[in-house]
């Protein structure tokens, strides 16, 4: 971290860079919040509307419109950028030339300028935008990091506890790994609870709650943003809160462990692409990736999920 002003970016100031930049003004997050969009005035103007809020706000956080390069300064910069104009599609690997065309265009120019610090990006399709990202940007890999599965984790999660007699979702481990897409398998063989196994869990407790239903769970939380994309046309505040999450969780370097899309250097037996799996999250960006041992038919669900993102990025390169 270049002082100790904490400085997030924002580019793209749609629906869900706008929920992001929510969370972290008033998470107390950042002391700076520079936010960019194509339609600058736009972005003025949710500044200047934050403004009004800052003596309700925890920390003061100035809220600042910036062009592009401006974000250059910004210890995280999170990426929410889309094409204003995209169709409602039941399928996020519709959206790839629309975002990839903006990724080819905005990350040059922040190379240019001298960003130096860590990205994350929601921007869909997350896993194949997240590696253009670690082409074009020169960081190390550790420094760009997709939300991948981590709010279908969280999905996964809380299924999972409205299954289980609601037991705190925060109390569970359980993770969505793979494409932040349809191919998204549970990882099921290492979900616990309270860190007891689940299959002991349920074994133990299966006079109230039978047998875990584990595809219907894994299925709704597949699914799950779709539903809310069906009824109001695009998720927001998951995925705004969890992009402060992950800025939060770097800034703090705060360790935690969360799923989320990484460069694969063989970890999961896949090399060269952008892919979710559970990592620890801490001040370095992608601090480790956690090497779970997949059971043969989760490996084999990952490594279908790879070959489909993999041929995505060779697309997208051509
Ligand atoms: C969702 C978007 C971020 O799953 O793809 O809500």
């Amino acid at each position: 971290m270049s002082d100790t002003v904490r400085r997030v970016g924002i580019v793209g100031i749609g629906n869900v860079g706008i929920a992001a930049a929510s969370a972290v003004v008033h998470e107390n997050i950042a002391d700076e919040l520079y936010i960019s969009d194509i339609d600058s005035e736009r972005a003025k103007g949710e500044a200047w509307d934050f403004a009004d809020s800052i003596e309700l706000t925890p920390s003061r956080t100035r809220v600042i419109e910036v062009p592009l390069e401006g974000l250059a300064v910004c210890d995280v910069i999170l990426v929410a950028v889309t094409e204003r104009s995209q169709i409602p599609s039941s399928s996020r690997l519709e959206l790839l030339k629309g975002t990839a065309a903006i990724t080819y265009d905005i990350v040059p120019k922040l190379r240019q300028a001298g960003f130096k610090g860590t990205y994350v990006i929601a921007t869909n399709p997350c896993d194949i935008i997240t590696y253009l990202f670690y082409k074009l940007s020169g960081l190390p890999k550790n420094h760009v990091i997709g939300t991948g599965t981590a709010l279908d984790s969280m999905r996964l999660r809380r299924q999972l506890s409205d299954v289980i007699g609601g037991v705190d979702p925060r109390s569970i481990s359980a993770f969505m790994v793979g494409e932040h897409g349809d191919s998204q398998i549970a990882a099921w063989s290492h979900a616990t609870v309270g860190g007891q196994s689940l299959d002991q869990f349920e074994e133990d407790n299966f006079d109230q709650f039978g047998k875990i239903d584990r595809e219907q769970v894994e299925d709704a939380a597949r699914h799950f943003g779709w539903e809310i994309h069906k009824r109001k046309g695009n998720t927001q505040f998951g995925i705004g809160n969890e992009l402060a999450f992950f800025a939060k969780s770097i800034l703090n370097d705060a360790r935690v462990v969360t799923a989320a899309s990484v460069i694969q250097n063989g970890e999961y037996g896949q090399h060269d692409l952008a892919i979710g799996v559970p990592i620890v999250l801490g001040r370095n960006g992608v601090e480790k990736i956690v090497k779970y041992r997949l059971s043969k038919k989760e490996q084999e669900g990952f490594n279908a999920s790879a070959e489909l993102i993999k041929g995505y990025i060779k697309q997208t390169l051509e």
